[in-house]
């Protein structure tokens, strides 16, 4: 039992690579369960910002170790780039980055696919087009291309040969697009396979060996609870399990390794692309969120829809994962408002409820609690106690609806900009 879990509570982009960073300082080994290239990891240190797709946001601390698991879609032209960026400033990778033999491949197909899918359909869902979903549904179909495939050559080109042809059917025929030629998809895999030849391993294999040998393991969640294609507000989801589950298949981790389940919550809630929002702030108030709270994708740069705290969906997210501890992220942002509103409950057909119903949610009415705001500037603050009293009364409150322990805080992007809360 020496494995913690860092997943997003709300509906991604909570901070978690700041909070993964954070954590392996304290771990051995960093592996990502699931999502694509669809997420952006930021992790700031003295200043300089480093942004992650697919290596684990571990991967700034010297000598850990980063997985690449199973329940991932690896975009191999994505990954390649971060592999030579990390090069490039001198990081030598050999031993630190391992990748599943399992793990699935998107591949330029997937992503035309996205992008015409996202054209054709009526109720756009504002995807990353970063072919997340169509590589997951090849998964399902059983016609997937993995990692390891790739290094037998006849396999491989079974494999692609029918594939190209099934989408390039679609392609042309369906949505009057160019097909892909053989050549040029042959062409990246080809790249792909030399640099990663030594990096993939049977992960479950090596994870549980090395959790025999007492090494720590963290478990790097990717999008957020309410993303979870299960339990998000569906069809305006992601196409994995963000939540636990997909941690335990991601990795093949079992639930009696798991030690601890971090839930990494934004002090507002921000959503990027189309779906239900309850608690979303359209005017002056979300405007100085975005602002503050530079709430642009850190994958597509779009901006980020931004609202009030939602206690519902954290019940549910805390539910859903077993959320054992809470880090809750961007604090600062809410310097300089009279008063922060916070949803306690929802009403739905004229009922309160106080759970979160992800079918029904575009139809719920937030109900509010006013708490005070606070007007200094807290990125300063090192401790709990050196917050304004505003803000201590604000967490605080949080922690007692939400039913989950705080346990960090953090009040800025830079690395230093965290303290524990006991
Ligand atoms: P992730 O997808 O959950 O890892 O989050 P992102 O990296 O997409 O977005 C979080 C953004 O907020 C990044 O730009 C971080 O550098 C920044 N950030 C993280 N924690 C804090 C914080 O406590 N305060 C402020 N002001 N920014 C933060
Ligand atoms: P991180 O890991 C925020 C959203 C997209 C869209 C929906 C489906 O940085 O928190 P997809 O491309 O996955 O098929 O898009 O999910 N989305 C994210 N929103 N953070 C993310 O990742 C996201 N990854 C996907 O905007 O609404
Ligand atoms: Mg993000």
């Amino acid at each position: 039992m020496s494995c913690i879990v860092a997943i997003g509570a709300q509906w991604g982009d909570e901070g978690k690579a700041k909070m993964i960073d954070y954590f392996s300082k304290d771990t051995d080994i960093i592996v990502r369960y699931q999502g694509g290239a669809n997420a952006g990891h930021t992790v700031v240190v003295d200043g300089v910002k480093h942004v992650f797709h697919l290596i684990p946001s571990g991967i700034l601390h010297e000598g850990k170790v980063c997985v690449i698991g199973n329940g991932v879609v690896v975009d191999p032209e994505v990954l390649l780039e971060e592999i030579e960026l990390l090069e490039s400033k001198g990081m030598n990778l050999t031993g630190r980055l391992y990748i599943s033999d399992a793990a699935h491949l998107i591949l330029p197909l997937h992503k035309a696919f996205d992008e015409v899918m996202e054209e054709f359909r009526s109720n756009k869902i504002g995807t990353t087009k970063r072919g997340i979903g169509p590589a997951y549904s090849d998964k399902c179909l059983r016609i997937g291309l993995r990692v390891g495939d790739i290094f037998d050559n006849a396999l491989l080109k079974e494999k692609l040969d029918f594939d190209i042809k099934l989408k390039n059917l679609y392609l042309e025929k369906v949505f009057a697009r160019d097909p892909f030629p053989f050549e040029k998809i042959y062409a990246i895999i080809d790249r792909f396979r030399d640099k990663i030849r030594k990096m993939v391993i049977n992960t479950p294999h090596y994870l549980h060996t090395a959790l025999d040998a007492g090494k720590r393991i963290l478990l790097e969640g990717a999008q957020g609870f309410a993303l979870d294609i299960d339990h998000g507000t569906y069809p305006f989801v992601t196409s994995s399990n963000p939540t636990i589950g997909g941690a335990l298949l991601g990795t093949g981790l079992n639930t009696f390794n798991i030690e601890k389940i971090f839930g990494i919550t934004k002090a507002y809630i921000t959503r990027v692309g189309e779906g239900p929002f309850p608690t979303e702030e359209k005017g002056e108030i979300g405007e100085m969120l975005r602002t503050r709270g530079g709430e642009f994708g850190a994958t597509t740069g779009r901006p980020r829809r931004c609202g009030w705290f939602d206690l519902p969906l954290i019940r549910q997210a805390r539910r859903i994962n077993g959320i054992t501890d809470m880090a809750l992220t961007k604090l600062d942002v809410l310097s300089g408002l009279k008063t922060i509103k916070i949803a306690v409950a929802y009403r739905l057909d004229g009922k309160e409820i106080d759970y979160f119903p992800s079918a029904q949610l575009h139809r719920v009415e937030p109900l509010y609690e006013n708490l005070p705001g606070w007007q200094e500037d807290i990125a300063e603050c090192t401790e709990f106690n050196s917050l304004p009293k505003q803000a201590q009364n604000y967490v605080r409150y949080i922690e007692r609806e939400s039913g989950i322990k705080l346990s960090l805080i953090s009040n800025g992007a830079d690395r230093k900009n965290t303290f524990l809360v006991s």
